[in-house]
């Protein structure tokens, strides 16, 4: 099992145990995302609503973000789109990424389906390093928004 394997089994179980009592969704998804960003050193972890006909920012833990993404536009309206997770190895080689933050690089969008296939938030994750985020992410990160938000 790789390194990174590990510490999302690790990741996993934290956060199994910090909301086994807790039913509230945002006080999950807060404590979800702080989890995350802080044991897997990501740059900004956070979600967007769909809400307004649009992505609205969400809570999230990092540098100051771009507010609302229309559908059509960035990594996050393209996760939406197509219903799926997005990973982008080199944000600067995607013509219509909605740079937040140059110190950005790599980056993984993951889709929330409800119980429609709607999508009701993506949560949306970037790397300082180039290449950050490879299938083991995407198989990690699906779990823990499928189990716990
Ligand atoms: N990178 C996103 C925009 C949101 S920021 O990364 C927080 C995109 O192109 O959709």
């Amino acid at each position: 099992m790789s390194e990174k394997e590990l510490k999302y089994k690790e990741v996993y179980s934290q956060i199994n145990s910090l909301l086994s009592d807790e039913n509230d969704f945002e006080i999950r998804l807060v404590s979800v995302l702080s989890v995350l960003h802080f044991e897997m050193n990501f740059f900004w972890t956070g979600v967007y609503f769909v809400k307004d006909n649009e992505l609205v920012i969400g809570p999230y833990q990092g540098p100051i973000a771009c507010t609302r993404i229309p559908f059509s536009k960035g990594v996050c309206g393209r996760a939406y789109r197509e219903k799926r997770t997005i990973v982008i190895d080199d944000v600067h080689q995607v013509e219509d990424h909605i740079a937040c933050s140059s110190l950005s690089n790599s980056e993984i969008v993951i889709p929330s389906l409800g119980k429609n296939n709607e999508v009701s938030f993506v949560l949306d994750i970037d790397s300082k390093e180039l290449r950050n985020f490879d299938s083991t992410d995407e198989k990690y990160l699906n779990i823990i928004v499928k189990d716990f938000l």
